[in-house]
């Protein structure tokens, strides 16, 4: 049995065998946005858009913002999705509190509650998180929400090049200010994405952009956070900054990134999803140029600078070569050497299982597969998916 989104990128949904396909499209209600415990309750098929809708109506903040709000909220837990906010505010997985889960041998379990404290027994919701549908099928999640930001800014700073824009990635962290969001990406990358919506970049000068969104309580808490980043990137040979305040420059630069993968994509064989070390990110940034060259191509690389995440593009025209598992597999083995992990917030779904040892010793992918046998021994759900 396949559960479907359907907005993954890594095959997680992709039946591959034959079976029943399980749709929780129709399971969509938002059940109840709790203002005094500062929860919402809803179906598991409900779509993070309209989720984000009625908590945005009762003027609160579902704080993670995974790029694709077409995405169900089912999915969202067992991805674990990630996204540009995760700097402040973590990922999907700090928001899930309870969970209601349909076992694959037919139980009907809650896991966790509208709760902020809770060490009762083993911790089954953790568990089903990121677990990718493989474990049980989520058909409603309680999620923690938090009162809305009054202020922010987006700045894009710009440098020369890739080493100076890294460099001062841990830096702006260092001086206290927690972004929302801070991103890495190449101008002349942004600009693809720029011209597929018709928009503008308001950056012009230098190669390596970062994007730094402050939110705070008021604007001028916003404006001495925004300072602070400033100063530190003129300390680091940034050659301009830009900073957006009203509303709609920020959603416009803010739009321009989320639509650098679908802008990319009918060019792209798989958009990789590796972590490192943040302060490692450059020198990744160089491996992924060397086998660039070795194979003769360009492999186009932006991501999650604060969160040392990072989406390197596999160009169409490798997997035409015959060479896509190659590349890929040279690029994992380096994320690895450097401590990194092969998929940070994408999953590992149908095409990353083969490389999963590159990340895990046996004995961790032995207690995994036992506990995926202990949830379903009859191996129905979501074959072929998350493990090897
Ligand atoms: C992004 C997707 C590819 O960061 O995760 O745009
Ligand atoms: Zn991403």
């Amino acid at each position: 049995m396949f559960p479907r989104g359907g907005t993954g990128c890594v095959g997680g949904a992709v039946p591959t065998i034959p079976g029943i396909v399980l749709s929780m499209e129709r399971l969509d209600r938002i059940i109840e946005v709790d203002k005094e415990n500062l929860m919402v309750v809803a179906e598991a098929g409900a779509t993070l858009e309209k989720m984000l809708k009625e908590v945005e109506e009762a003027d609160l903040l579902f704080p993670p913002h995974p790029g694709d709000e077409g995405a169900q909220l089912g999915g969202l837990v067992v991805c674990n999705a990630g996204g540009t906010r995760a700097v402040k505010y973590g990922v999907v997985r700090n928001y899930v509190k309870g969970l209601e889960v349909v076992m694959p041998t037919g139980e009907i379990v809650t896991m966790g509650g509208k709760l902020l404290k809770n060490n009762t027994g083993l911790d089954l919701m953790h568990l089903m998180i990121d677990s990718e549908g493989i474990l049980g099928i989520v058909t409603k999640v309680i999620f923690r929400l938090y009162p809305c930001f009054a202020a922010s800014a987006t700045l894009i700073v710009s440098f020369d090049d890739r080493h100076s824009a890294i460099k001062a990635v841990p830096k702006i962290l260092q001086t206290g200010v927690i972004p929302l969001a801070l991103e890495y990406v190449e101008r002349d990358v942004i600009q693809i994405s720029a011209d597929h919506l018709g928009k503008r970049w308001p950056a012009e000068k230098g190669m390596a952009h970062l994007i730094v969104i402050v939110t705070g309580s008021n604007e001028d808490d916003v404006y001495s956070q925004a300072a602070t980043v400033i100063k530190v990137c003129e300390g680091l040979n940034a050659v301009d900054t830009l900073m957006a305040d009203t509303r709609e420059e920020q959603a416009n630069i803010l739009k321009i990134r989320s639509e650098l993968y679908p802008a990319l994509k009918p060019q792209v064989a798989d958009v990789l999803d590796m972590a490192v070390p943040p302060a490692e990110i450059a020198n990744f940034l160089d491996v992924l140029d060397d086998i660039s060259q070795k194979y003769q191509t360009r492999i186009i690389t932006y991501g999650h600078a604060g969160d040392g995440n990072i989406h390197p593009h596999i160009p169409l025209e490798l997997y035409e070569r015959g060479v896509l598992n190659d590349v890929k597999h040279d690029i994992y083995v380096e994320a690895a050497r450097m401590g990194g992990t092969i998929t940070a917030e994408h999953g590992v779904g149908k095409i990353r299982k083969a490389e999963l040892p590159l990340c895990l010793d046996d004995k961790s992918l032995e207690l995994m597969q036992g506990i995926r046998k202990l949830f379903d021994p009859n191996d129905i759900l979501n074959p072929g998916t998350a493990l090897p």
